[in-house]
């Protein structure tokens, strides 16, 4: 029987940037149907389209319908953050003998790369189509400086869509100078409808015995503390909103889930990282990742002020997973080493794989 060919790849404009350079837009599909739309700015995941337990298809991430969209409100909804995802408490660290000093964008501290991260930024962009799938790699050269980071950064973020209905991140950086590099991917998934209701029935499981518990500015005190006996136990699977509205300190200090949770790993390579079930579509994720941590993250700022392609983006529409190094690592010496150094190749693989289970 002769199987229909695929397309596996478009490539389209996405609109321009104020100063109009032009933005693309890459459409993966597979042989199952599932789509990943992705744009150059911001390395982008723009919507991600995978079937439910009947084989309807929906878009299981939050985003926008347009490129404006973007440039106007975007809590980096499914962009690579980057050069440092997550915090460093104050911006600064010492780094061989020298006080760097970044950006400081969020309170008193530097958040996602800065002012102008990598979620702001134009990507370069190659893709290639095969048989057993299509990919998307885009560049970005990150000029010393930039932000407050020493070195330039040459960094590479690949998108591969396969038949299996997985999508593999593979990140890739190298340096003329010692920096801090921590590259993420910052999708709010919401495996219902994305965006229509609340992801507190999502049943969440992370291979965690472990979380960094954070002060009130959401950065590690230095502690990792046992999920024992807390709302951060997700090592059997739970609903999200089962204890997201406890009495727990660590949970008031991030309005909800904010927190890097420490995974559990049984040697080197992609290990399974989270789980996520959604009951009523019978949508299932699963995150591997060769990273030690994972940044769950409740979707406690967005608030229904901002609109996007799915509607009103509302209180916990959408919850993200970001695969990562430890949050403020460069002050942490206990935390593992998140500093790339000349002639070393950083490198960092996270697989969104999406199924769907009975029940
Ligand atoms: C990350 C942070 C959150 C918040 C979101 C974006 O997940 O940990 O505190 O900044 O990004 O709103």
């Amino acid at each position: 029987m002769a199987t229909t060919p695929v397309r596996r790849l478009v490539q389209a404009p996405f609109g321009a940037l104020p100063d109009a350079r032009a933005v693309e837009l890459y459409t993966l599909r597979n042989r199952a149907g599932m789509e990943a739309r992705l744009m150059t700015y911001g390395a982008t995941i723009v919507s991600l389209t995978v079937p439910d337990r009947q084989g309807g298809f929906d878009n299981v991430v939050l985003g926008h319908a347009d490129l404006d969209g973007y440039l106007q409100a975007s809590p980096y909804l499914g962009a690579v953050v980057g050069r440092y995802g997550n915090r460093i408490a104050k911006g600064r660290f010492t780094l061989d003998g020298a006080t760097v000093q970044l950006t400081v964008n969020d309170g008193e501290n530097h958040l996602h790369g800065g002012a102008r991260g990598f979620d702001k930024v134009l990507w370069t962009a190659n893709s290639t189509e095969s048989n057993d799938g299509a990919s998307v790699t885009l560049a970005y050269a990150s000029p010393d400086g930039e932000e407050g980071y020493p070195g330039s950064l040459e960094a590479r973020v690949t998108y591969a869509l396969r038949d299996r209905n997985e999508l593999r991140v593979d990140y890739h950086a190298t340096t003329d100078r010692a920096t801090p590099v921590n590259l993420t991917q910052h999708s709010y998934f919401n495996l219902a409808e994305a965006g229509r209701r609340d992801i507190l029935d999502h049943e969440l499981a992370i291979m965690a015995d472990a979380f960094t518990p954070v002060d009130a500015g959401l950065i590690p005190t230095g502690e990792m503390t046992s999920v024992e006996g807390t709302p951060f136990d997700f090592r059997t699977p739970t609903a999200i909103g089962a204890r997201i509205d406890g009495d727990h300190e660590q949970l008031l200090r991030g309005s909800g889930y904010d927190h890097n949770f420490v995974l559990t790993r049984s040697g080197e390579g992609l290990r399974l990282a989270a789980r996520v079930f959604e009951p009523t579509t019978g949508r299932m994720l699963e995150i591997l990742t060769t990273e030690p941590g994972i940044q769950f993250y409740s979707g406690n700022f967005l608030d229904g002020t901002i609109t996007g392609a799915t509607g009103v983006l509302g209180h916990r529409s959408g919850f993200c997973l970001e695969t990562q190094h430890y949050p403020d690592s460069p002050n942490q010496p206990s935390f593992p080493n998140a500093i790339l150094r000349p002639g070393e190749e950083y490198r960092s693989t996270t697989i969104f794989a999406f199924g769907v289970a009975p029940r």
